[in-house]
């Protein structure tokens, strides 16, 4: 029995943890869980080929159109070394989630 209780207790802690932590940080998550491992905590890249977020003539020097579509599709420059993947290699990521990460990638390491 302490076991069960135990168990429910636990069940809805994590319930409750996300309920919390999704609508304030969707994009957020979705950088921390697909994004980091080539673009870096501080968006500056962390393989050879993955483009500097922070550089005033980097990909957010673009319009958000184009953005979301690379990120969707993926994309490719003439001179890259490297592809960006679709939706990072996520495909269960949804619209919302590439906007919001987008939104995220802005606030983080856009220009101000
Ligand atoms: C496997 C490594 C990898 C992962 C994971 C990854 N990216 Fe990228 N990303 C790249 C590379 C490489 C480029 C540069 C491609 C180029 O310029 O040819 C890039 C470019 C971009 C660009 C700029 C596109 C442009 O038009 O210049 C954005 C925005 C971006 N990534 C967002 C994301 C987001 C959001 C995620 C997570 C959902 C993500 N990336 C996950 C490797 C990755």
């Amino acid at each position: 029995m302490a076991n069960i209780k135990f168990l429910l207790g636990l069940t809805s802690l994590l319930f409750l943890n996300s309920a919390i932590a999704a609508p304030a940080g969707v994009g957020k998550t979705v950088f921390e869980s697909t994004c980091i491992a080539c673009h870096g905590a501080d968006g500056g890249g962390v393989i050879p080929g993955v483009p500097d977020f922070k550089r005033k003539d980097g990909p957010l020097s673009k319009s958000d159109a184009v953005l979301s579509k690379h990120v969707t599709e993926g994309f490719q420059g003439p001179e890259s070394p490297m592809a960006m993947p679709a939706k990072g290699g996520n495909p269960s990521l949804t619209n919302k989630e590439v906007r919001e990460v987008l939104k995220y990638i802005r606030q983080e390491f856009g220009r101000r």
